[in-house]
């Protein structure tokens, strides 16, 4: 916070889009199952409340690579069922995909709801973005989502020092243009309103106008995209 002032606004808005996305997808397009990569550590209003708020039978996934994550979404979802926290690395998506846990939690036969929210970022041209999503998505049965949030080279200043100082913080960043980002969602449809700045992603009513926002909010964008 002292670094990036007003990050903890972006933080707070990519939060809210995930909640807003799980409403839709579980809500509004009947997605019933959720694989949650990179899902971070657990917080107020998690993927699987919001879920089973929409749909008691929701089931969810959580998948990340950090120990911290794993050991903390464990003890929180101790006793749960229908929700399973496993490691695994985006980096190789058949650790994900060809999990057995997973494979058996979720039915591969049915749409599935793929969240990749604040993570692509971190992942690096060199590292080959579209091989790996391409190989998360060639998983999918038809009729499932993806969801993208991504920080954005806007071309201001601003946009440029907040991935000069997570690059200084955490080593590796890359934040990509919009027409960058919707390349990602190689061979899917973007649901309505596409890609946009996350506060535009279909707020909810009575949240202020886009452009009320403030600087941070447009360092971001969010879309989520459906497999034909
Ligand atoms: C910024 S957090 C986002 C958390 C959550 N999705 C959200 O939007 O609030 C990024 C998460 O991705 C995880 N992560 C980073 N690289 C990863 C990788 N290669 N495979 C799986 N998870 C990864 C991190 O451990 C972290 O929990």
């Amino acid at each position: 916070m002292a670094a990036v002032p007003g990050v903890e606004v972006g933080v707070r808005a990519q939060r809210a889009v995930l909640g807003r996305v799980v409403r839709y997808l579980v809500g509004e397009a009947g997605v019933r199952q959720l694989l949650d990569v990179g899902s971070g550590l657990p917080t107020a209003d998690n993927v699987h409340e919001i879920a089973r708020r929409a749909d008691p039978g929701a089931r969810v996934v959580y998948v990340d690579n950090d120990p911290v994550v794993l050991a903390h979404a464990t003890a929180l979802l101790a006793g749960d069922t229908s929700t399973l926290a496993v490691s695994g690395d985006l980096f190789d998506p058949a650790s994900i995909t060809g999990n057995p846990e997973v494979r058996a939690r979720l039915d591969w036969g049915q749409p599935i709801g793929l969240l990749m929210c604040g993570i692509i970022h971190y992942v690096l041209d060199s590292d080959g973005p579209m091989e790996i999503i391409g190989a998360l998505v060639d998983a999918l049965p038809s009729g499932s989502y993806v969801f993208i949030h991504h920080l954005l080279d806007s071309g201001d200043p601003a946009s440029a020092d907040l991935q000069a100082s997570m690059a200084r913080g955490l080593g590796r960043v890359k934040f990509r243009t919009m027409a960058q980002v919707e390349a990602l969602f190689r061979g899917l449809e973007l649901v309505p309103p596409g890609l946009v700045p996350v506060p535009a992603w279909r707020p909810d009513p009575g949240a202020p106008p886009p452009g009320e926002h403030g600087p941070v909010l447009a360092l971001a964008c969010a879309g989520l995209a459906r497999k034909p």
